[in-house]
């Protein structure tokens, strides 16, 4: 056939097939990547996906510091013996404001992608303080000592601010109120309105109710406080009964 005679002398030509397949790789590149820059978001937004209130971002900071995801990832795939053990599978919005994101790669431990409202507050300070008094064949380390670390959200504003930086919609408001919400959320007497205000149901992201209480059972705010409230609402901002995929993006 006359068209794959003239293939041929292509493939005979080292030098011009070079060139060539450079050319279709450019186009190709050009095509997948322009786009990008021209798009204000990848990410389609999902109604109750907000920002981490100040406990939250705390106790992420004491996972990512612990190196939990070494052990977990945080992140469901769409497939069916996944969707069924751990729940409807992760959307792009629901790490939307993590820096850096918890996907892994690597589940020595369960996904933890939807971990929130699964066990009791109790369960986790005794599963984190001995895991094996929990589940005994578990090889998760202990981390009892964080109940005895004592913090005070000294530095949560820095911290909010440094996400600011990179993307996350903290407002001003916020950031003012940051040392108040981050106790308020441990502390199941204190007037949590403004909380609820900013990060709630009422707020601008139309969230589930901020989860207010005393995590680890304990007087005053420790790591183990901020981890539980953290592991607490994994995966819990987004009503899957009324969500529906987009499936023209
Ligand atoms: C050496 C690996 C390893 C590390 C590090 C690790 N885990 Fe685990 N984790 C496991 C394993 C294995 C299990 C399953 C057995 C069990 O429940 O203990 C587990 C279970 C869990 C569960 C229960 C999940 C479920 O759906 O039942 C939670 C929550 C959890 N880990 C949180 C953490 C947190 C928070 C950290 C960091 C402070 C952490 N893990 C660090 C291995 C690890």
């Amino acid at each position: 056939m006359a068209i794959l005679d003239k293939h041929k002398v292509i493939e005979k030509n080292a030098t011009l097939l070079m060139v060539l397949s450079l050319a279709v790789v450019t186009v190709g590149g050009v095509v997948e990547i322009a786009p990008l820059f021209y798009l204000e978001n990848t990410i389609e937004d999902v109604e109750g996906v907000r920002p981490y209130t100040p406990l939250e971002l705390e106790g992420r900071n004491i996972y990512i510091r612990e190196g939990c995801y070494v052990c977990h990832s945080q992140m469901i795939r769409p497939m069916r013996d996944e969707v069924e053990r751990y729940g409807h599978y992760s959307l792009a919005a629901e790490s939307q404001y993590d820096h850096p994101f918890q996907w892994g790669s690597k589940r020595t431990g369960p996904d933890l992608a939807r971990v929130g409202g699964r066990y009791s507050d109790e369960w986790h300070v005794d599963h984190l303080t001995d895991p094996q008094a929990v589940v005994p064949e578990s090889i998760m380390p202990k981390y009892a000592f964080l109940a005895d670390r004592m913090i005070d959200g000294e530095y949560i504003e820095d911290v909010m601010r440094a996400n600011v930086a990179v993307g996350v919609p903290y407002s001003e408001e916020d950031l003012e109120n940051a040392v108040a919400d981050f106790r308020a959320q441990a502390d199941p007497d204190s007037d949590s309105e403004g909380l609820q205000a900013r990060y709630g149901s009422e707020s601008r992201w139309k969230s589930p109710p901020v989860n207010v209480r005393n995590f680890d059972g304990k007087p005053g705010i420790s790591e183990m406080d901020a981890l539980i409230a953290y592991l607490q609402m994994l995966g819990t901002l987004v009503d899957f009964s009324t969500f529906t995929p987009d499936a023209s993006r």
